[in-house]
């Protein structure tokens, strides 16, 4: 469990997203992919933000081509990265290059691993950037980022991801959870299930679910 964890029911995710964005200003920042984070991106889209200090990293990445419709750069270029000036660190997903971000990180961060801030996503299964339950990328203890060959929900490609030790590198992680079918996940995140998605430690933990999300 992280140092300090909260969840926040709200009737807006995106909303509640973007505010808690603007108030806590990261610099380092790791992007989820899937579809919940679309709009809380097209709403910092329009924020008036210092930008060209804010560098942009992925929490994981299918393996195809950015212009991919199943790329998560694909979703994050055109929600946010397009349409303002930040620093962007892409995965090379059409290489499915694990060993290249790896690399990426240790460069920029020279061992001391450390984001100021990181969406997470929460998938059905329990699984979260792309650590899916019962595989052994969820136990990966040294790397930094891994090779996913198999998928356990769709889109099913080969996937990169970062690893529970990367994701958990982090000051503030922040989980949107949307929609009813994300309901029974989030009552195992919350009940100390040992799903991927619970394996997570950041510093501060905030859990932003919609309604239709809330357990009970
Ligand atoms: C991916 C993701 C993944 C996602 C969850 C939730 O590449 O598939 O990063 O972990 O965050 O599956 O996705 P949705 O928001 O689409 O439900």
């Amino acid at each position: 469990m992280p140092a300090e964890r909260e969840l926040r029911i709200v009737e807006d995710v995106a909303g509640a997203g973007s505010a808690l964005f603007l108030a806590e200003r990261p610099r380092t920042v790791v992007l989820s992919g899937g579809s919940t984070p679309r709009a809380l991106y097209e709403r910092l889209a329009g924020a008036d933000y210092p930008w060209t200090s804010v560098e942009c990293f992925f929490g994981d990445e299918r393996c195809v081509p950015p212009d991919d419709d199943r790329a998560n750069y694909r979703m994050a270029h055109e929600a946010l990265l397009s349409r303002v000036p930040v620093r962007v660190h892409p995965v090379d997903g059409a290489r499915c290059d694990a060993d290249g971000y790896e690399r990426t990180l240790r460069e920029r961060f020279d061992e001391a691993l450390r984001f100021d801030l990181a969406i997470y996503g929460l998938g059905p299964d329990g699984h979260t950037a792309s650590l899916f339950p019962g595989r052994p990328e969820v136990d990966e203890a040294d790397r930094w980022v891994v090779t996913v060959p198999e998928a356990g929900l769709e889109p099913f490609v080969p996937r990169v991801s970062m690893t529970v030790p990367a994701l958990s590198s982090v000051a503030l992680g922040v989980f949107l959870v949307a929609g009813s079918d994300k309901r029974d996940a989030l009552g195992r995140l919350l009940g100390g299930d040992d799903i991927p998605a619970a394996r997570l430690r950041p510093e501060r933990l905030v859990i932003l679910a919609d309604r239709d999300a809330a357990p009970g």
